[in-house]
């Protein structure tokens, strides 16, 4: 990026600079609207992104291969999407989007939408191979954040990465994948990582992979959320990585529907970790096609081995008042535990009901849960 001071960034990338700060008010010395719109909004946004208290992204064109980066903000920064944004077409693994800072304020106006227009990577490989597809929106390193009513259409492959994350809430966000149903894949909606105090309140979703994926964190609420289409609600897989505890998490009130699982928890086979404080409660199942309720220790390279080992134990699980309905061919719920590996659980008021009943469940522990 050449040096360019704000205005020439304007001039040269169609920025407009709005308003100018009142010069009275030395507490906020940077009051200035800055809005970027067009092919060369997203460079201009890059090079004058400091200079912004508000960050107006109007109809912003994102060229092939590059990320609107919009890391590093000031603290107190607020962003703006308005009208469409869209993306150019390359094989590269994004990310289409990228936020970072302290107290930012991510907002989707009225009738706004970052289209992804995945169609044109999807092959029915997701990131398993054929086309490398780039992820669509890191929320890396927010602390005491926002990000509200964002509306994401059609992402090539999985949509929000959230690692990092100290004191985040996402309220009102929509993630419309319904366009991918045959040839998406692994478009997971929330994958979250290293995180601590993420609260997503009344997200709707329809992708084809997890709603939710918790890898790691601490305090991390989903709740008023409803999931369609995709994976369910998913604690793992935990294991395996640098980071691998995950605790203090609930999952309250959300409906999952048309979906492979309603409510997920994975441990990788031979890894060390945790799983601990984890909470389900009120969520409400429908149409779901393979498990109600899946709890397996035995995950190796994506895949169950249908072995659990011992090594990231699921203690403090509680499960309340789910209900809901699996298809015919499906299983309602599935428990499978190493010997000792999960323990303390409280388990009442579910009534998961349509499916075949498991015969292959193992090491159960007390506190009224059953296959
Ligand atoms: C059992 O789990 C609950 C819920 O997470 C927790 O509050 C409690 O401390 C746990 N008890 C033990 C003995 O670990």
């Amino acid at each position: 990026m050449h040096f360019s001071s704000i205005v020439a960034a304007a001039a040269i990338g169609g920025a407009a600079i709005v308003s100018a700060a009142p010069a009275a008010s030395p507490v906020d010395k940077r009051a200035t609207t800055c809005t970027f719109s067009g092919a060369n909004g997203a460079a201009s946004a890059k090079a004058s992104k400091a200079a912004c208290s508000t960050i107006v992204l109007n109809n912003v064109a994102v060229p092939a291969g590059t990320t609107l980066d919009l890391t590093g903000l000031k603290s107190g920064t607020n962003v703006i999407f308005q009208g469409t944004t869209t993306f150019g077409y390359k094989e590269w693994e994004g990310p289409l989007v990228s936020v970072s800072g302290t107290s930012i304020t991510v907002t989707g106006a009225s009738g706004s939408v970052l289209d992804g227009d995945g169609a044109r990577w999807w092959d029915g490989k997701g990131s398993n191979g054929g086309k490398t597809k780039p992820k669509f929106f890191y929320a890396h390193s927010l602390t005491t954040s926002h990000i509200n009513g964002l509306t994401i259409k059609n992402s090539p492959v999985q949509t929000f990465s959230i690692n990092g994350a100290k004191t985040l809430t996402m309220d009102k966000i929509t993630i419309d994948g319904s366009a991918g149903d045959s040839l998406g894949h692994n478009t997971d909606a929330f994958d979250i990582g290293s995180s601590t105090g993420v609260t997503i309140t009344g997200a709707v979703v329809h992708n084809q992979d997890d709603c939710v994926a918790i890898n790691s964190g601490s305090s991390i609420t989903f709740s008023g959320g409803s999931c369609t289409g995709g994976h369910g609600l998913s604690v793992g897989s935990v294991g395996g990585r640098s980071d691998n505890a995950v605790s203090d998490v609930h999952f309250l009130n959300n409906k999952v529907i048309n979906s492979d699982n309603g409510i997920r928890i994975k441990t990788v086979s031979g890894a060390t970790g945790s799983v601990s404080g984890v909470t389900y409660s009120g969520n409400t199942l429908s149409g779901i096609k393979k498990y109600g309720i899946v709890i397996e220790q035995d995950y190796e390279n994506g895949s169950p081995t249908g072995s659990p080992t011992t090594g990231v134990p699921i203690t403090g699980l509680t499960m309340t008042k789910n209900t809901g309905s699996v298809t015919s061919s499906g299983t309602d719920i599935y428990i499978l535990c190493g010997k000792g590996s999960c323990s303390n659980w409280t388990w009442s008021g579910n009534s998961i009901t349509g499916g075949k009943q498991s015969t292959k469940c193992s090491n159960i522990p007390s506190g009224g849960a059953a296959c």
